[in-house]
């Protein structure tokens, strides 16, 4: 239920503050509507609830002092690349488990469940992302749709994909170099979570959001020698099938493939951009 009263009074206190600035000064949000967090609606949940039982739930470790980890901060920005050719080989849970926490780890809650505080910054700590992925070959882990439970620092197992390769070709929009990677990310922007504190405004905000948490998954992938490329051509309405999304409440934002690289597909590599020598561009 909203107070009017106490929306009267926020759109009244946004005028004020606006007094003095000129009308150019105004972006198109200055309406002076209050958000819902103004006006003192419920916050909703900080994640996603589990959506399998207790039994389907893997939980990771976070402990990483197993891992050959490259700790050069100066190399691991230098050396982050784009990588689409993958060797196939094994990857551990364990390196899963550091790309999930690296991505959308969290650290603290502030208050009593006020924010997450994670490894990544987000406008008002809202992290209105949810992580689901493809997992075609991770040790330990039947191949199929899986959930993070960033609160637990666990996966659940969502079920089997009937074709996975054919789902990471479909969900991807045929870019079939991904076929061949250990496991695709896919992240999700659960709207209202950042609409809450933000209004219309926070789909701006998630834009800057989206990124962060990608690069960091680029940093993680460089500093285990493993590779991966960030995959903004994705079908929508495939992936709300996959994943059981509505598409409007919670949808696709942005994707990336994980693999096992090696330093001699360099020229494979090289042969994407091909056209660009071709076509003399
Ligand atoms: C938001 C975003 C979306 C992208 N989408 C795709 C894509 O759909 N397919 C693809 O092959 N590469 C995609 N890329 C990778 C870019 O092509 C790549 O970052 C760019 O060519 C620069 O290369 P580098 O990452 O190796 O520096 C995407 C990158 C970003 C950041």
């Amino acid at each position: 239920m909203i107070d009017e009263k106490l929306k009267k009074e926020l759109i009244q206190k946004g005028r004020d503050f606006m007094k003095g600035y000129k009308d150019d000064d105004m972006t198109a949000d200055s309406d002076f509507n209050p958000s819902d967090q103004q006006l003192r609606l419920p916050q909703p949940p900080l994640c996603k609830a589990a959506m399998a039982g207790e039994d389907k739930r893997i939980a990771l470790s976070l402990d990483f002092s197993g891992l050959e980890l490259n700790n050069d901060v100066i190399s691991l920005i230098r050396d982050r690349r784009s990588s689409r050719v993958y060797t196939e080989e094994n990857m551990t849970l364990e390196q899963l488990s550091f790309l999930l926490w690296a991505t959308q780890g969290i650290k603290s809650i502030r208050g009593k469940s006020y924010a997450t505080i994670r490894t990544v910054p987000c406008g008002g700590a809202r992290h209105e992302f949810e992580t689901y992925l493809l997992v075609r070959k991770v040790e330990g882990l039947a191949e199929g749709i899986y959930h993070y439970l960033p609160m637990e620092h666990a996966i659940e197992f969502l079920g089997e994909c009937e074709n996975i390769e054919n789902d990471i070709n479909e969900t991807l929009c045929g870019q079939k170099w991904a076929i061949k990677s250990n496991v695709v990310f896919y992240w999700t922007m659960v709207a209202y979570r950042a609409e809450w504190r933000y209004g219309t405004h926070s789909h701006r905000v998630a834009l800057l959001d989206a990124g962060h948490l990608c690069q960091n998954l680029y940093l993680g992938v460089t500093a285990l020698g493993m590779g991966t490329c960030g995959i903004g051509a994705f079908s929508h309405d495939y992936c709300n099938k996959v994943f059981g999304i509505d598409g409007e409440e919670e949808y696709m934002v942005y994707t990336a493939p994980v693999g096992t690289v090696s330093p001699e597909d360099r020229a494979a590599e090289a042969a994407f951009y091909k056209f660009v020598e071709d076509e003399g561009l």
